[in-house]
């Protein structure tokens, strides 16, 4: 790699302002940093910039619920999510909001410049519209029963049981849940982004290197599909910046998201005298990355350069895309414990420890990563406590007590410390290219040699032999210059840790170690633990308290329904009621349905007879705590074809869905099969 100093600016996803971070978003945060880090370390100009994603309807109605302004509530959002931040040591050189003037300006002269041009045009449309509540309901707030399948309580775009996609207008009996009022059809005039019109620079942009081929790949389907204008604009009662000459009428949360990017970097260019142009101007030859999810690709890959293109400003140099992050295998639950946030977590263990288990596990594929607990701990106390931190512990006692803390004049070792200094080409374009999982590997090679070094010369040995003083120095100060050598590719990853190593080698910050010479005849530090191994008594109370806070958590985000009680249906005749056949079922087996997100399939037991059910109830329940339950189930149900099997029946459960769903059960005496009347 050349000597030139490179100008990056780098951005993660802004996180939305109604919630907490959780251990998934740290994934992106973790990942963005350590690349950070890296090139700080290595001397090249970076700035990392965030900001909390303030506006749209969840965060309206959030601050309703809760009884105070969007104002107050994205305020308060923001502390905490800053000092998360802080706390893992993500080191952003602005974390801010896209609720500020900056933004606001940028997302003008974008939308104005994109006017100008013609890029925008305006259509009527209609929508669901909640007649008491009086406002339109995007997709996620309406609810009603499954057009496919019949489930109910399903959200207007997308069936959890049954994986059907669907308008929100084809639901049965769709309900708002924000009022549980009925919404009625109602026109309004909307704004277009005339995305077709990019579709030639898209088509080139997405195909010339910006992107990850999984990503480039998917684009292209995309694009057979064919690109459609894009839906700018919301009515008025929206939480957001309202559109220049458009009263009532207010960008879409996504027009000023990405925005968020350039008035976050703004607002430190003006702390700062950084020049914004040179980053974002059309001609600007310093380099642009946005990390983000999986999910949100379209809006970064498509909707975002084609804006940046029709406005005059450059395009981000790439997107680096990564998977998500699943608990033990499975989606991270809040019955389970495995919904951990970011807080709870900083309350029972070392951040570092995930940083460097996300390291561990990260590639630059577009792929899942699995935490699991077992792994976690393994690879945290063998790979980074045991292997790592050992090496300055085994030499570090001698150096001090026969020493006087000082290492020998020369290294003895002159060949062995420069095949340490020799990999830093390797692992710095492992960094560079986000392999952080081969990173950790190359960097946890090195360990071994390095204690296979010392476990060779046996310096515990020779400490108790007469006239080997030189020697016993010499080995000593070879491993403690090794452990230097460690410690400085690891900088980025567990930054306090290397922290307490900068203090202990006493020679200053490390840099990046490439042309690094032996430090001789230099006086370190007194030894002080570097990391604790990681406690399992501590990580079981982490699991439990995630799942004590399921019952003190008032309202999950994506279930705005929760408090609000359903309104009654409509009057039965006692035959409609008579028709249902209930029963008493036992649960004889549970388990999970591979492939399936939100299914287990259920053996159930009426008796002389047994059903096969499919149930949405693995976001609530694990196949173990329904086994030999008895429940209660619509025997008399027609059997349905699903995608993953034929289900006979239905089990009955109350519940907004996802966390919240609880199963029925008789009362003790009931036995399976029996009717309920
Ligand atoms: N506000 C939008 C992003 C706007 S960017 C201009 C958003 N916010 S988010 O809070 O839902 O997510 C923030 C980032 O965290 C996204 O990149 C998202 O993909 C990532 N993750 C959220 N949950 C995650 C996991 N469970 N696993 C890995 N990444 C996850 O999207
Ligand atoms: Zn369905």
């Amino acid at each position: 790699m050349s000597n030139e100093i490179r100008k990056i600016l780098v951005t993660s996803a802004l996180p939305y302002a109604n919630g907490p971070i959780h251990i998934g978003h740290l994934v992106e945060y973790i990942q963005t940093d350590i690349w950070v880090r890296f090139q700080k370390q290595r001397g090249h100009t970076c700035h990392y910039v965030c900001a909390d994603d303030a506006h749209g309807t969840p965060i309206m109605l959030r601050a309703q619920q809760e009884g105070i302004t969007p104002e107050q509530l994205i305020a308060d959002t923001w502390t905490q999510h800053n000092a998360d931040f802080q706390d893992f040591n993500i080191g952003f050189d602005n974390f801010y909001t896209t609720h500020s003037d900056e933004t606001r300006d940028f997302a003008e002269l974008i939308y104005n410049r994109l006017h100008e041009k013609q890029h925008i045009h305006s259509k009527t449309i209609t929508q669901a519209y909640d007649p008491v509540k009086e406002m339109f309901l995007p997709d996620r707030f309406i609810k009603g029963e499954c057009p496919k399948c019949g489930a109910a309580d399903q959200y207007g775009d997308n069936c959890e049981v049954c994986s059907a996609t669907y308008s929100p207008t084809d639901l049965i009996n769709p309900v708002s849940a924000v009022s549980g009022e009925r919404p009625i059809d109602k026109e309004s005039e909307h704004f277009f982004f005339k995305l077709g019109e990019f579709e030639t620079m898209l088509k080139d942009w997405t195909q010339s290197g910006h992107l990850q081929e999984q990503v480039s790949n998917k684009l292209n389907e995309w694009f057979e599909v064919g690109l459609q204008d894009w839906d700018i604009s919301r009515d008025a009662p929206y939480f957001g910046f309202e559109i220049p000459n458009a009263p009532g009428k207010f960008f879409y949360v996504w027009l000023d998201a990405p925005v968020g990017y350039m008035g976050s970097f703004k607002n430190l260019c003006d702390q700062n005298g950084l020049a914004f142009d040179e980053y974002w101007g059309k001609d600007s030859n310093t380099e642009l990355y946005h990390f983000i999810g999986k999910d949100i690709v379209y809006f970064h890959a498509l909707f975002w350069p084609a804006m940046l293109t029709g406005a005059g400003f450059r395009t981000p140099t790439a997107i680096f895309s990564h998977g998500f992050l699943t608990v033990n295998g499975e989606k991270m639950s809040k019955s389970r414990g495995t919904f951990i946030k970011a807080r709870t977590y900083l309350e029972h263990l070392n951040p570092e420890y995930l940083r460097y288990y996300f390291a561990a596990k990260l590639s630059n594929r577009v792929e899942d990563i699995d935490l699991n607990f077992e792994d976690f701990s393994q690879r945290v106390n063998t790979d980074l406590v045991n292997k790592v931190v050992n090496i300055a512990s085994r030499c570090s006692g001698f150096i001090k007590k026969r020493f006087n803390n000082e290492l020998s004049a020369t290294c003895s070792e002159p060949e062995l410390f420069q095949s340490f200094v020799e990999e830093n080409h390797t692992i710095a374009e492992l960094y560079e290219s986000r392999e952080y999982g081969k990173a950790m590997r190359a960097i946890s090679a090195l360990a071994d040699k390095a204690n296979q070094y010392i476990d060779e010369k046996q310096p515990w040995v020779i400490a108790k032999q007469d006239n080997c003083d030189a020697e016993l120095h010499d080995i000593c100060s070879v491993g403690i210059n090794l452990f230097y050598v460690i410690a400085s590719y690891l900088k980025p990853v567990v930054p306090t840790m290397v922290a307490k190593a900068e203090t202990f080698i006493n020679a200053g910050e490390f840099a990046w170690p490439d042309g690094l010479s032996p430090l001789t005849a230099h006086t370190i530090n007194k030894f002080k633990p570097l990391m604790a191994r990681v406690d399992a008594d501590k990580l079981s109370a982490l699991i439990e308290a995630s799942k004590e806070n399921l019952l003190s958590t008032p309202t999950a985000a994506k279930s705005p329904a929760t408090k609000k009680i359903e309104k009654v249906a409509n009057t039965i005749e006692f035959d409609d009621f008579a028709n249902i056949d209930l029963r008493v079922a036992l649960i004889e087996k549970a388990e999970h349905v591979e492939e399936a997100d939100k299914l287990l399939r259920l053996t159930l037991s009426l008796g002389d007879e047994s059903r096969q059910v499919l149930a949405g109830l693995k976001s609530a329940y694990t196949p173990e705590q329904l086994e030999g339950r008895l429940t209660v189930m619509v025997a008399n149900l027609k059997p349905r074809k699903m995608r993953f099997g034929v289900s006979e029946g239905m089990v009955l459960a109350a519940g907004p869905g996802g966390d919240e769903l609880w199963i029925l059960s008789p009362d003790n005496g009931a036995k399976p099969g029996m009717r309920i009347k």
